[in-house]
């Protein structure tokens, strides 16, 4: 899926704070799935969700809130191979929202993105909104294609 006329500098408008921040960047210092960085995962989910959510004309949606909240919802902060936690699906959505909560504004809509994105895994945190849900799937599809094709674009 790509940008069209405008919608890449749209996109990246919704999220230069964060793309500018250098906590946010740390994500770069970790790997996700392959040869993807975390950085660059969650930047692909975010993008994929800003599409997804223009391509399926979902008017009501709040874009800044989506993309940020996506942008930031793998925001954990270390290399979840090298601590061998086999809970790490359960675990790092809180963890990611634990951390963004502490080092970034955010509404209690991007808090519940980020914490309900591995639903139905963690099934107490259920998405609570189309953009969550959104989140949610988006992070599967990306994920996928991460680990099978080895795509991180
Ligand atoms: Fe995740
Ligand atoms: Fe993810």
């Amino acid at each position: 899926m790509k940008f069209r006329e405008d919608e890449a500098e749209e996109f990246r408008a919704l999220l230069r704070d964060l793309l500018e921040d250098p906590k946010a960047a740390e994500m770069k210092n970790f790997i996700q799935h392959g040869k993807v960085t975390t950085w660059s995962h969650c930047y692909s989910v975010a993008r994929i969700s800003f599409l997804l959510a223009r391509r399926l004309h979902l008017r009501r949606i709040n874009e800044r809130e989506l993309v940020r909240a996506a942008f930031l919802h793998d925001y954990f902060l270390y290399d979840w191979h090298a601590r061998g936690d086999r809970l790490h699906g359960y675990h790092h959505p809180d963890i990611a929202a634990n951390n963004a909560v502490r080092d970034f504004d955010l509404t209690s809509r991007e808090e519940n993105i980020i914490r309900s994105h591995m639903w139905p895994l963690t099934f107490r945190h259920f998405p609570k909104s189309i953009e969550a849900l959104l989140v949610s799937i988006t992070d599967k599809i990306v994920s996928i294609r991460e680990t099978l094709f080895r795509r991180n674009r």
